[in-house]
């Protein structure tokens, strides 16, 4: 289970590890936590010290202990003669571990010096950094550990700071009846405490007034500070479960889903769901469950593109992913989408030339999604399971891995209605059994696009014209389904599922008996209140 900062700070330094490297942009923040952390129990004694280039070594309230160590290169032979136990923060330390730096090759022999004297000894040393970069000299020797975003708590101090500061400042209303302290501190989750003070700052300069007005403005503020990670993507989609034709296994275990995240569930036993894999045939499906989910329960859906995870610089990635997976679980109860799974990882079985890079952040993500507690659901999706690694596979990661199969002629019937009605047409004036039967191997998309096709071929004939059973006839004629080229890989697909998942459209044999029936609609999409004869452009 992860804990919190302060936690497994505590746990660490009880432990005798001298080394510690945190990840942080939130510097002031972090050295208070720690100070908090120390204060406590029987770690009372332990006395904090805080290090950086410009002071030197300093107490807690910055009383210079010796103004020599402002000398990176004496800092820690310094500490390691220090006579007291106790806690060193090294403020941005990494500058001088780069492997650029001319004083990389000394700085890295002093730390592994005082491992072991600083086990002895009870000391250790927490290096901050913005960013995750240590030398591989050092890997064994230090330990990496999260400050997690702030939590209500915190962020309702923040705004109860800004509220006190405003208070005799004629020209700022406030006003937080009701719920509208909770509503906006929960509009500023998923922003570190420095970003909840700005983007409050920008909303009393441009509104004058803190109220639950700032709602939106608020929430777009984030949406901003999301996009700027450059990973995550806020998307908006109307798509519900409406519009997705079949899959019915699939949407009845997502519906069970859908209120698993309240307390009432917690409190009733279950766990939170965590996540799941939709592997299957292209253009069935995938993509378009995701985002129906997350409009479906209500969350925000966070696209995660795992390409822009491997950045330029060395120990970027691994950083990136963490900062990704921190922010997912900031704006938790959310749904984080990773699309193409197997794009974003290919090459984590250890390709040549990327020195274990892909490896070993596919392996914080894989860590991650086992203990994740916090309501993040993870829905991937993936084409191809040849180049997923076989340990994602594994039970624990994903609650479910269900295989979307080509579309069976029920369902084939049920997507041509559904994209029938988004284009303003009735599906009953349409012999969809027909279709249904003429279409095997169709995709969802590529009934889509035959239903598109149709429209073009009737509106070509004159704007009063009618889309009719002929259009789509011979508009299924003219589509070569992508599915007769990836026979081999649909069968491969089917056979693991057949042994190891769940198909999305519930069990093989029930369909093929359901084939041979007159094709009925298990959901019908509901038809358009004034169904429309003109396409409309
Ligand atoms: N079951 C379905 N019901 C309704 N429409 C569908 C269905 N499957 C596919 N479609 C249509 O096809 C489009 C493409 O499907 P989607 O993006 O979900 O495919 P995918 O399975 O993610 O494919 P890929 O592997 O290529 O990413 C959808 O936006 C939707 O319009
Ligand atoms: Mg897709």
């Amino acid at each position: 289970m992860p804990t919190s900062f302060a936690e497994t700070l505590r746990t660490y330094i009880r432990a005798g590890y001298p080394l510690l490297y945190l990840v942080t942009a939130e510097e002031d923040r972090a050295i208070e936590l720690a100070g908090k952390a120390l204060a406590e129990g029987d770690l009372a004694r332990r006395k904090l010290f805080i290090w950086s280039v410009s002071r030197g070594l300093c107490t807690t309230d910055l009383k210079v202990v010796d103004r020599k160590t402002a000398d990176p290169k004496r800092i820690l032979p310094f500490l390691l003669e220090f006579a007291e136990p106790g806690v060193f923060i090294l403020e941005d330390f990494h500058p001088f571990l780069d492997e650029r730096s001319p004083t990389a090759a000394l700085a890295i022999l002093q730390l592994r010096d005082v491992v072991a004297p600083f086990k002895a000894a009870r000391k250790t040393v927490l290096l901050l950094s913005p960013v995750l970069k240590i030398p591989p000299e050092l890997e064994k020797d230090i330990t990496v550990i999260d400050l997690e975003m702030p939590d209500e708590a915190e962020l309702a101090a923040v705004l109860d700071d800004t509220v006190e500061q405003m208070k005799d400042n004629p020209k700022v209303e406030v006003n937080l009846e009701g719920d509208g302290r909770e509503q906006i501190v929960k509009a500023l989750n998923g922003l570190t405490r420095a970003e909840a003070e700005n983007a409050l700052a920008k909303v009393i300069v441009t509104n004058s007034r803190i109220d639950t007005e700032d709602l939106a403005l608020l929430l777009t503020e984030k949406e901003q500070i999301i996009r700027k990670s450059g990973m995550l993507e806020y998307y908006a989609s109307p798509e519900r479960f409406g519009s997705i034709g079949g899959l019915d296994e699939l949407k009845r275990w997502l519906r069970a889903r859908g209120r698993a995240f309240s307390e009432a569930a917690r409190a009733f036993g279950l766990p939170n769901p965590k996540g799941l894999l939709l592997v299957g045939v292209p253009g069935c499906g995938k993509s378009l469950t995701a985002k129906a989910v997350a409009a479906e329960w209500q969350m925000p859906l966070l696209k995660f593109d795992l390409g822009k995870v491997f950045g330029g610089l060395v120990g970027q990635s691994e950083d990136n992913m963490r900062r990704a997976i921190k922010t997912a679980e900031a704006v938790a109860p959310c749904v984080l989408w990773i699309d193409e799974l197997e794009k974003g990882l290919a090459g984590s079985r250890g390709g040549a030339g990327d020195s274990g890079v892909t490896q070993r952040v596919f392996g914080t993500l894989l860590t991650w999604m086992e203990e994740n507690a916090k309501q993040v659901f993870t829905i991937a999706t993936a084409n191809n399971i040849d180049s997923l690694p076989p340990e994602l596979l594994r039970k624990g990661r994903f609650d479910e891995v269900f295989f979307i199969d080509l579309p069976s002629p029920q369902e084939r019937a049920t997507i041509l209605a559904i994209h029938l009605t988004k284009h303003h047409r009735d599906y009953r004036d349409f012999d969809l059994t027909r279709h249904a039967g003429a279409t095997e191997g169709f995709s969802g998309a590529e009934l889509e696009q035959g239903v598109i096709s149709a429209l073009y071929a009737a509106f070509a004939e004159g704007e009063n014209a009618r889309l009719e059973d002929r259009h789509l006839e011979r508009a299924i004629a003219e589509t070569v389904p992508l599915a007769k080229s990836l026979a081999r890989i649909i069968e491969q697909l089917r056979d693991e599922a057949r042994h190891k998942w769940r198909w999305a459209s519930g069990i093989p044999d029930e369909r093929s008996a359901a084939a041979t029936q007159d094709v009925a609609m298990a959901e019908p999409p509901p038809v358009p209140k004034k169904p429309k004869r003109v396409f409309e452009v």
